[in-house]
């Protein structure tokens, strides 16, 4: 599937409030402005039918997964940034969310500055990937005997393992700056010691972890 058609089929299910795939943030009471980071085409945004009062932003690496969702939306402001060095002044957001894209982050760094661009006592949502999920795609290589998929599967497998003990991931080799690696909920506790409180980590059927900037 090429990237367009995941974010539309993400999009689909994002609209579609009976999908099992489908995982949503709860917009906080009060909240007036919100950023997605590694947004894509806005799916999430737009399926959490955020009130038309809040000022809906969301970040993404991808120039045309953002051009998809200018056509598909005018309620989200589009913003071509990395979530490592997000473009706004600190304080400038009450709700951060980011579903299944810190994974692709260098995590310490982008935590970093959704700490900063976050107003003091402003929500964090995480939707992440469980180790379990890596190891079924490295099976999957394995299987399909796609030797390089499988060791850049392993690359990921080695990064959660570095992340979970030492906070600390590596570039994928070759590029200039890709990061990949899967979460804990231990080592995403310790990642948000660092000026959050009030984390919550729910293991269901989505990894996901919430969080609120602490003073
Ligand atoms: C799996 S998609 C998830 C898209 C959307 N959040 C969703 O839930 O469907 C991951 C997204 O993160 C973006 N991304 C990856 N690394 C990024 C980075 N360092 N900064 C900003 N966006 C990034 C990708 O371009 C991609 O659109």
């Amino acid at each position: 599937m090429d990237v367009e058609a995941a974010h539309l089929e993400e999009l689909r299910v994002a609209r579609r409030l009976d999908d099992p795939r489908r995982v949503m943030p709860v917009v906080p009471a009060g909240c007036r402005r919100v950023l997605d980071i590694g947004c894509g085409a806005g799916q999430t945004l737009i399926g959490a039918d955020v009130d038309g009062g809040v000022m809906a932003c969301g970040v993404d690496r991808d120039v045309a997964a953002l051009q998809l969702g200018r056509r598909i939306t005018d309620r989200v402001r589009f913003v071509c940034a990395l979530g490592e060095s997000l473009p706004f002044r600190s304080e400038s957001f009450d709700f951060v969310i980011s579903r299944v894209a810190l994974p692709y982050m260098h995590v310490p760094a982008a935590l970093t500055e959704i700490r900063r661009v976050l107003v003091p006592g402003g929500r964090l949502w995480l939707v992440l990937h469980p180790c379990a999920m890596v190891l079924h795609e490295l099976m999957g290589a394995l299987r399909a005997r796609r030797a390089k998929s499988a060791l850049g599967r392993l690359w990921v497998l080695g990064n959660g393992v570095t992340l979970h003990c030492f906070g600390r991931i590596f570039r994928i080799p070759f590029t200039r700056a890709r990061w990949e690696s899967f979460q804990t909920p231990r080592g995403m506790r310790r990642a948000l010691r660092a000026g959050f409180d009030e984390t919550e980590i729910s293991r269901g059927r989505f990894f996901v972890v919430t969080a609120r900037r602490s003073a």
